[in-house]
């Protein structure tokens, strides 16, 4: 196995707790982020990919960013959530620099593709917003599971309650016939769903003092934003706002990825209910047996699903990781 760090392809809605994510991930230096691919989610998709070269050039990096999907593949659009992430996904910035970087021209499920096909069995997919995108890029490539090293994403819900639907997380009911192709292309898959990341809380005072430590534009902007986010939080439900917090969510896509030993999984095949009352449901079939019915037969694959994690040792690792020193200088645009 090499040591080199692993190649990510970053598919996210920026979004607070993806900002988080993503600079989690710029951070680790297990990580090397090679690509961003925006999609609609927590805002609309160009203001995703707005967000993700904003963020990017803050923390001095040059990523290729994509545009993706703009809406789920069957069912009809909603409205992004404004009073979760700011009407801007980053909490509502009062101010934005002028910074360098142009979009990449391909689409989100194009970049994806051409990244598998020049880098086979290199490339692992963190993917923490709706998926269309990786949906589509397997109707672009049927061959796609066997190019990538493995997929992670964020979303789904076994033995937790939803965050939208008493069944159903976010993520995937804003596509649920894109979560379902996922599930079932046949690809190394975990999914890092509300059972854990409704364990892992994270106090607002934690990005305070990232901030205070590194004095650096990207920190500052973050903090912002998680400020935005921890009143949201703290407001909706009392157990976080008992410390004035938020969750995680997408930053543990990667922590699973640095620290497995910090989850516990069970293997099992995961499908979508796709509409009705149960719509954006992740079923999980939990006990080994064989089921005739339609939907659940022998040759559907199986999905790692973290069941539990360590909460306040993935807390530590998070912290210790962007405390590190890993910041360049922000990529700013000479304004003439
Ligand atoms: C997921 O939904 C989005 O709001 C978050 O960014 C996260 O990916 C949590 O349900
Ligand atoms: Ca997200």
């Amino acid at each position: 196995m090499s040591t080199l760090p692993r190649k990510i392809i970053f598919d996210t809605d920026p979004g607070v707790d993806d900002a988080m994510a993503l600079y989690y991930a710029l951070a680790h230096p297990d990580l090397d982020v090679v690509g961003i691919t925006t999609t609609f989610g927590n805002v609309y998709v160009e203001q995703a990919a707005t967000n993700a070269l904003y963020l990017s050039a803050l923390a001095g990096r040059q990523i290729p960013v994509t545009v993706g999907m703009s809406q789920p593949l069957v069912k009809k659009p909603e409205t992004p959530p404004d009073y979760i992430h700011g009407a801007d996904g980053l909490g509502n910035l009062p101010q934005r620099l002028a910074t360098q970087g142009e979009l990449d021209p391909r689409s989100s499920a194009q970049f994806i593709v051409d990244m598998a096909r020049q880098f086979p069995g290199e490339i692992t997919l963190v993917a923490v917003g709706p998926l269309g995108n990786l949906a589509t890029a397997l109707q672009l490539a049927p061959e796609l599971p066997k190019l990538v090293r493995e997929v992670v994403l964020m979303g789904g819900a076994v033995l937790e309650s939803g965050n939208v639907s008493p069944v159903a997380e976010a993520n995937i009911w804003n596509d649920p016939h894109a979560a379902d192709a996922v599930f079932t292309a046949g690809w190394p898959l975990t999914m890092v769903g509300l059972d854990v990341t409704h364990q892992v809380i994270l106090p607002l005072s934690l990005f305070r003092q990232i901030a205070e430590h590194h004095q650096h534009l990207a920190t500052d902007t973050l903090c912002h934003a998680v400020a935005f986010y921890s009143a949201f939080y703290s407001a909706h439900d009392a157990v976080v706002g008992q410390i004035n917090g938020c969750y995680g969510h997408d930053v543990l896509a990667f922590v699973v990825l640095t620290d497995p030993e910090l989850f516990t999984l069970q293997s099992g095949r995961v499908r979508v209910a796709v509409d009705g009352l149960a719509q954006g449901q992740t079923i999980m079939q939990r006990k080994a047996v064989s089921y005739p019915q339609h939907g659940w037969h022998d040759d559907i694959p199986h999905t790692q699903v973290c069941m539990r994690v360590q909460a306040e040792a993935c807390k530590a690792v998070i912290e210790a990781t962007l405390m590190r020193d890993w910041m360049e200088k922000p990529l700013l645009a000479l304004i003439l």
